[in-house]
């Protein structure tokens, strides 16, 4: 593992192994069979190109109401409990007692991307967001605190782990794109990103 720090994001490169990795999206097989993947649509309307589910006590939502968090799927069930395995890396790497009560689970297909974007909808930005990249490599893209500026990039690799934290809580970050089947690990080739997050 090497651990690198770009504009505050602490991100740890190779953090799970592929055995590891692969115990990880073992795990989720039954959390996408009870909470199956859906595409979100924006405030504007626009149809997000990533689909997404949620692990925990709340899943993130967003619809022409806005994004937010729910206490169920869209389809009315709740969200199934984060695995262990998920709650464990949480834990080594913050360090923190207090669990999330989320995980968001981003599924990124050949040409799906994630628009430059801060996490501001928990209530309390003292606790970190932390995001588990499994599959293709995604081009991660670190702005700033205000909207615009100068960008960092970084390829987040399957296994990859990143701290958004402390001052850099509320930095802006987005995903440009994959690279659709440079991994094994996911059958069906894509990327998957889980954030972790204290809701409440
Ligand atoms: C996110 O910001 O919600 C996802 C980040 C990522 O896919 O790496
Ligand atoms: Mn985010």
């Amino acid at each position: 593992m090497n651990k690198v720090s770009i504009r505050g994001f602490d991100i740890y490169k190779g953090y799970l192994d592929e055995q590891a990795q692969r115990d990880l999206i073992a795990g989720l097989r039954d959390v996408l069979k009870a909470a199956p993947l859906f595409s979100p649509t924006t405030r504007f309307g626009n149809k997000m190109s990533v689909r997404m589910t949620s692990a925990g006590k709340y899943g993130w939502y967003s619809d022409a109401r806005g994004y937010r968090y729910e206490r169920t799927h869209p389809k009315g069930m709740e969200w199934p409990p984060i695995p262990d395995q998920i709650l464990d890396i949480w834990r080594d790497v913050t360090g923190l007692d207090r669990q999330p009560d989320c995980c968001l689970i981003n599924y990124y297909g050949e040409s799906a991307r994630m628009g430059m974007h801060q996490d501001r909808d928990e209530a309390d930005f003292t606790y970190p967001v932390l995001s588990v990249s499994l599959g293709d490599d995604g081009l991660f893209r670190i702005g700033n605190e205000e909207k615009g500026g100068k960008t960092e990039s970084i390829w987040l690799e399957s296994g990859d782990v990143v701290v958004m934290g402390g001052p850099a809580r509320l930095t802006y970050h987005g995903v440009d794109r994959i690279r659709f089947g440079s991994s094994r690990v996911l059958p069906k080739g894509g990327r998957i990103n889980l954030t972790l997050r204290v809701v409440d």
